[in-house]
């Protein structure tokens, strides 16, 4: 159920910014609604504005997506971003001319012409950020350029009696200084949208939808610990009371320390008793002995949550009649372009149990947040009044730990290159638009700030082939030239060891207030060290906004001495290491 009518309707054009640019507007105030480009201008008939988002295709490529040329004529404000204004241009009879290199980072916006785009902002803080290939040549009949960058002629575009406008920077990221103004200015002013969203305010709306959806029924959840499912969950407890609620969560032994205990005390404390935990650690463990690849482990995992869940389903009877399955799944999950490749796949093996699949198909299943999104999810949890420690959690990868523990089947030695040690382990990349597989190089060295040590491995990365991923050393109990990559698997020794690391890391990082500052920090068990050592832990802090594209963070080198220092009093490990590397060229778990 769409809680409002969207006053500013997103085109997806495919870019991995549309629900970007949506979430933008609807901090502002104004409710937004993302739909595919293709959706005909007669449904977009109540919307004060649309946007038509950035996208990777170039529009003379045979298939790519395109808008009804309508929405141009139906007196409702346009704004085209990137590839928006790319299709605006070339739909209205003007041309996009095949860029070669093009242009990705950072550039100065100059203003040629008044537009009311432009109104109001500073004219000392010009930065807008760029990523595109092609470029807008010849203007459509009725527009004039609005402003330029040095290497980009039409910056940004405009028709001011028909009310349609172009930019091809992103206003809707953050290293466009004055975006929000840019998007406010359309928004507010051009289209004239009211400034009343606010989605607290819409949760008796949620409990009147639950109500109707669920009518006489029970709702029973898996819940996991993350923020959507107990949020969802609390929304149902609310609207139907404990009687008619009931939450299982699976403890498959790949958790961080002290998870089940806290998701055992959270629910306990907002729940009243309504969640039980099935501990599911050797059926999980078990037929992972002994496997080293990444995909495997995953698949693995998958079918056991399978088998795990439809257990489950039909011991408690949730089969039947007058129980419905709900769910926390929120909008970007709902598109799919949105979320990612990875999570999707994690998320088709918990959503098509076959139980749940029949549920689904015959309209058993309840999602309270399918059209919020993660920051107004927790906005609308605080409301309910859960707890902040759970509110404010990082994401967390459905297989846990397993993907942060890596294997060996081999002994190796790191080998000497010209700038530092290749570490013969294999590590996941996104390099192109495909999967890499490749070792890993680490610097030697304390990192020092301020050295620029991330631009560093950007440029080591370009420029030697055959590598995805570039790590300093932080801390070692033995120097890289003693330590060997060894046979490993995924012991509950080696589990045990990765727990205690990643609660070191969690509480030294929630102490200095540096969690705050980052959306997710992995920490991985690689096996790497002595006989005596035998695994080495990596540090990977990342900012990112949806997982797609990420930003390893610069840590605060006193922050990184004390986590290294007090890792190292972890029986059995021999070396801390920081990862530089950003998303692409590698993924942010290591596989
Ligand atoms: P990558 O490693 O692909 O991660 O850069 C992007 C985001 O997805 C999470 N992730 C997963 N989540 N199942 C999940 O539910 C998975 O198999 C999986 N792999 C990665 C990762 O934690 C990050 O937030």
């Amino acid at each position: 159920m769409n809680p409002a009518v969207p006053q500013v309707t997103v085109l997806d054009a495919g870019g991995q910014y549309c629900h970007l640019i949506a979430r933008k507007v609807r901090e502002l105030g104004v409710y937004a609604g993302v739909r595919p480009s293709s959706v005909p201008a007669g449904e977009l008939a109540g919307a004060r504005g649309i946007i038509i988002s950035g996208g990777p295709a170039s529009v003379y490529e045979p298939g790519s997506p395109s808008v009804d040329p309508a929405i141009f004529s139906a007196g409702v404000p346009v704004l085209g971003i990137c590839y928006g204004l790319q299709l605006m241009a070339h739909l209205l009879g003007g041309h996009v001319a095949k860029g070669e290199r093009g242009e990705f980072g950072l550039a100065l916006l100059e203003a040629t012409a008044a537009s009311p785009l432009f109104a109001g902002l500073d004219p000392a803080r010009r930065q807008v950020w760029m990523s595109h290939r092609d470029l807008v040549s010849t203007l459509p009949a009725g527009f004039e350029v609005h402003a330029r960058t040095d290497t980009c002629p039409v910056a940004a575009m405009g028709d001011v009696a028909r009310r349609l406008y172009g930019v091809q920077f992103h206003p809707e990221v953050v290293h466009t200084l004055q975006g929000r103004e840019i998007l406010a200015n359309f928004v507010l002013s051009v289209c004239g949208c009211r400034q009343d969203w606010d989605p607290r305010q819409r949760i008796p709306g949620i409990l009147a939808h639950i109500h109707q959806v669920v009518g006489d029924r029970n709702v029973f959840f898996f819940v996991s610990g993350g923020v959507d499912s107990a949020v969802a969950y609390m929304l149902c407890l609310r609207a139907l009371g404990p009687a008619r609620v009931r939450g299982i969560y699976v403890d498959t032994g790949l958790m961080r320390e002290g998870e089940t205990e806290f998701v055992h005390h959270v629910f306990d404390a907002v729940a009243a008793g309504t969640v039980r935990i099935e501990a599911a650690a050797e059926r999980f463990l078990a037929p992972l002995a002994g496997v080293s690849d990444p995909e495997e482990k995953r698949r693995l995992i998958g079918e056991q949550f399978v088998r795990v869940q439809q257990g489950i389903l039909e011991e408690e009877h949730f089969l039947e009649g007058d129980w419905i399955l709900g769910q926390g799944t929120i909008y970007p999950d709902t598109i799919e372009s949105g979320g990612t490749a990875n999570a999707a796949v994690i998320k088709t093996h918990h959503n098509r149990v076959p139980g749940i699949q029949r549920l689904i198909e015959t309209g058993r299943v309840i999602e309270p947040l399918s059209f919020f999104y993660k920051d107004e999810v927790r906005e609308i949890g605080r409301e309910l009044g859960l707890p902040e420690e759970l509110l404010a959690r990082h994401p967390f990868p459905g297989p846990g730990l397993a993907v942060r523990c890596l294997c060996a089947d081999a002994q190796a030695a790191p080998r000497r290159v010209e700038d530092g040690w290749l570490i013969p382990l294999r590590t996941v990349g996104v390099q192109g638009d495909s999967r890499s597989y490749a070792p890993i190089l680490a610097l030697e060295g304390f990192p020092s700030p301020g050295a620029g040590l991330h631009d560093t491995a950007t440029r080591l990365i370009n420029r030697r082939r055959g590598i995805n991923r570039v790590v300093t050393a932080a801390a070692w109990r033995a120097p890289l030239e003693q330590l060997q990559v060894h046979p490993a698997t995924l012991s509950p020794e080696r589990l045990a060891r990765l727990r205690r690391a990643d609660a070191i890391v969690r509480r030294l990082s929630r102490q200095g207030g540096f969690d705050r500052l980052i959306w997710q920090f992995p920490v991985v068990l690689i096996p790497l060290g002595t006989p005596a050592l035998p695994d080495s832990v990596v540090l990977r802090p990342v900012d990112s906004v949806d997982g797609m594209t990420a930003r390893s963070v610069e840590m605060d080198a006193a922050l990184l001495r004390r986590m290294a220092a007090e890792l190292l009093e972890v029986p059995g490990l021999c070396a801390v290491f920081y990862d530089l590397t950003h998303k692409p060229p590698s993924t942010i778990e290591w596989e």
